[in-house]
């Protein structure tokens, strides 16, 4: 059995690994809230600026994708969103999570050594169970992208492999070493990687080949569940903007912008 502490995160030594212009200048710190998009949201509103973070040590009603919920114990993950107000089109949107999934996976891979990948659309997986998982919600005024939060939750210092009723096996930092991680660590780093990858998504530099590189969906037969019904085939590329390009038996290709995807055995 894991030996877990509760212990706080210590923002000052959030503040002290990071290497970042934006992301972390503003780092807003709560014990418990709702939801950390929600509070980042409510900041946006009133003008918080692009590279703002909120993380909580609690969530009581934490999102995730699908109108599902996130759970976490108090004091044991990282629960944060940050503000974005990119100069983007809503249809690009795709590439913030592109730029956020490989910013985490490297910061996973970097810090702990665990082989650390992604599962479309944008599931951080170790060992093929979820450890990570990312919500990314945009207000727009018109055409235009007024802010974006985007909302990471990383399992770290709990049994996440006890949670029942996941679609998908979760896992956790610790269920992975065998012994709980400093937070701090994780996330000054996921902001470090993520600032990097999102100034390149700014410039209008691709993402797709280091994403597809990350991505251990790619190349097999899959089951995906979107909000309009239900696809399988083979998961053949993502695109520009991290849509997956689907290659059904009868041979069309679709391509699934949101979905909940599976392996398929049959
Ligand atoms: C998913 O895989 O379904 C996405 C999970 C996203 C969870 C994070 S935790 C921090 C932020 N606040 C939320 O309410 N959700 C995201």
């Amino acid at each position: 059995m894991l030996e877990m502490t509760e212990r706080k995160m210590d923002v000052d030594t959030i503040r002290a690994a990071l290497k970042t212009h934006v992301f972390g200048a503003r780092i807003e710190y709560r014990v418990s809230v709702t939801s950390t998009n929600d509070i980042a949201k409510q900041l946006a509103e009133t003008g918080a600026p692009e590279g703002t973070v909120v993380c909580a040590e609690e969530q009581t009603a934490g999102r995730g994708r699908m109108q599902r919920s996130w759970t976490a114990p108090a004091y044991s993950s990282i629960l944060t969103s940050i503000i974005l107000r990119p100069s983007l089109q809503p249809e690009q949107m795709g590439r913030l999570g592109m730029a956020f999934g490989l910013g985490l996976a490297d910061a996973v891979q970097q810090e702990t050594g665990l082989n650390a990948l992604l599962k479309w659309p944008n599931d951080l997986v170790i060992n093929g169970k979820k450890c990570a998982g990312m919500l990314a919600e945009a207000d727009l005024v018109g055409r235009r992208i007024d802010y974006v939060v985007v909302g990471i939750g990383l399992n770290v210092n709990w049994n996440a492999a006890s949670l029942q009723g996941a679609p998908t096996a979760p896992t956790s930092i610790a269920d992975e070493l065998g012994h709980p991680f400093p937070r701090e660590a994780l996330l000054a780093s996921f902001l470090n990687h993520s600032e990097q990858y999102y100034t390149r998504v700014g410039k209008g530099q691709s993402l797709r080949d280091e994403w597809s590189q990350r991505c251990e969906t790619l190349g097999h037969e899959i089951r995906a569940v979107t909000p309009w019904g239900e696809e399988t085939g083979k998961a053949e590329d993502v695109n520009e903007v991290g849509s997956l390009l689907l290659r059904r038996a009868d041979g069309s290709l679709v391509e699934l912008a949101a979905a909940d995807v599976s392996l398929h055995t049959g």
